[in-house]
């Protein structure tokens, strides 16, 4: 830029933006300019146009504080922040008319409203983020599904070959859930992939393909990447998705947005949860539509999905045995967790809680895989967390409980109320309500989010900002 620079700090950055290659999202200003020139390329960046300035950021929760109108640049696209106004280039360098949109979110969601850290927030903020989501997306009165921001026909859907899971992270794992919901549901081919691997290696795909991409902030590189590929195959894709005006929403042909706020914490919590709740309401969705559930089963699971608020409230009541529990094993050097069905994804979304915050190394595994491998491991000082709430699968779960025990193995056991059985097994019982197989996910990932927060509260850890970490993964 310096050496393009002739007088005019936009040309000289103009000039030296097509000599790059890769993606970027740069603002560049200059000693004895007032003028600040933003541009993006794949990563995002997005315009405050406030009352008394303008402002540029990769994310609109830094904005927020100022004004909660902005503007999204797309790929190539080039602002030049002026004291008095904002020019925006297209990628062809012309100037254009931008679009300014309104953020919903308020300046009091970014604040930590007394909580110590954002994830604390965040964890307890859930109740009334599933309320909001489910409430967007399920009309209570009918006990219908409504998908206003679904851009898609019917016919497609109805016709469509299979369904696809895209995502990475934490959003993974509630796309391993939708695959459970929906294959259970539907009569449906369904698989869920890690978007790294799949922009690489992705499966067979043809033009009945219906992709979700699941994202908390719509910005992960992987997960773009594996979409714009699915696309050029001939897929169609809709997203799961936190953030209006994200790149994956610009870039797919629909979208069901939970309505979880901004997420501050990078450890994701009541995003995860938000999600799980709208990959059960697009499986019943979509059930329907194909004629493999009636009325009177979406009757149920929706009328079951819009008390799960108020439950979640509850399951958050007590922390006394996970306080309990952090106490006792913050010293650990390993863990593993334990699911089946539903709750295989629960295991390994504990355990990254577990990784990501309190640094313990942490192992989610399919229970009936123990066998397998993993029951070599249990002795007195390896921790196992199992989740063995009510279900098809909950009498092989107490059998792989007792499998451990057997050979010395701590167990903390996730159960619902009454469970005397595993009660009497286990050394620590944590009890969650009762719910639908297919929506206990949602309920029992709470007490695990809890329970790697308080070891790494006790740790004196930086829970809001772990280390190596990052909230959205822009690169690859
Ligand atoms: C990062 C975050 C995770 C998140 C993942 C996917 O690794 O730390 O919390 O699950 O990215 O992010 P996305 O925004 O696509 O859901």
């Amino acid at each position: 830029m310096e050496e393009h620079f002739n007088g005019s700090l936009l040309d000289a950055v103009k000039a030296a933006l097509a000599q790059l290659e890769g993606s970027y999202a740069i603002a560049v200003c200059c000693q004895d300019s007032d003028e600040i020139v933003a541009a993006r390329y794949m990563s995002p960046l997005v315009i405050g146009v406030g009352e008394d300035g303008f402002y540029a950021a990769s994310d609109v929760p830094a904005i927020l504080p100022y004004t909660k109108r902005v503007i999204y640049l797309d790929d190539g696209e080039v602002a030049l922040l002026r004291r008095d106004g904002i020019t925006i280039y297209g990628a062809d360098g012309d100037e254009i008319q931008p679009e300014i949109s309104t953020v919903e979110w308020e300046q009091e969601h970014v604040e930590k409203a007394g909580y110590p850290h954002y994830m604390l927030k965040e964890i307890y903020e859930q109740p009334a983020a599933l309320k909001s989501t489910i409430e967007s997306l399920v009309e209570a009165r009918h006990l219908e599904v409504r998908l206003p921001h679904l851009d898609l026909p019917p016919e497609f859907l109805r016709g469509a070959s299979q369904v696809i899971f895209i995502a990475c992270g934490t959003a993974y794992h509630a796309g391993l859930v939708g695959k459970y919901a929906l294959s259970t549901l539907t009569q449906m081919p369904v698989s869920c992939e890690v978007a790294s691997e799949f922009r690489y290696t992705p499966p067979y795909i043809d033009d009945k393909t219906l992709i979700v991409a699941i994202s908390q902030s719509g910005e992960t590189a992987d997960t773009l990447a594996a979409v714009a590929e699915a696309k050029r195959r001939g897929a169609r894709a809709i997203t799961i998705c936190n953030c209006t005006g994200s790149s994956i929403v610009r870039n797919t042909d629909g979208v069901l947005y939970t309505r979880a706020g901004p997420e501050i914490g990078v450890a994701s919590t009541k995003a995860y949860t938000t999600q799980l709740a709208v990959v059960s309401i697009l499986a019943t969705h979509l059930a329907e539509l194909r004629g493999s559930i009636d009325s009177v089963r979406r009757e149920e699971i929706l009328s079951e999905l819009l008390k799960i608020p108020e439950l979640a409230q509850k399951t958050l009541e007590d922390d006394s045995t996970i306080l309990e529990c952090s106490e006792h094993f913050m010293n650990t050097t390993t863990f593993l967790y334990i699911g089946r069905r539903f709750n295989y994804p629960t295991a390994f979304e504990g355990a990254l809680k577990l990784k990501e915050i309190s640094y313990i190394h942490a192992e989610g595994y399919g229970a009936g895989e123990m066998k397998h491998g993993p029951i070599a491991l249990v002795q007195e000082d390896y921790p196992t967390v199992a989740i063995a709430t009510a279900g098809e699968v909950h009498e092989k779960m107490v059998s792989n409980i007792q499998e451990i025990k057997a050979r010395g193995g701590p167990v903390i056991a996730l159960t619902n109320p009454g469970d005397d059985e595993t009660r009497e097994l286990v050394d620590y019982v944590i009890e969650v309500p009762q719910v639908p197989e297919m929506l206990s996910p949602i309920l029992n990932v709470m007490p695990l989010q809890l329970l790697a927060y308080h070891i790494a509260v006790k740790k004196g850890l930086n829970v809001d900002q772990p280390r190596n970490l990052a909230k959205s993964v822009t690169v690859e």
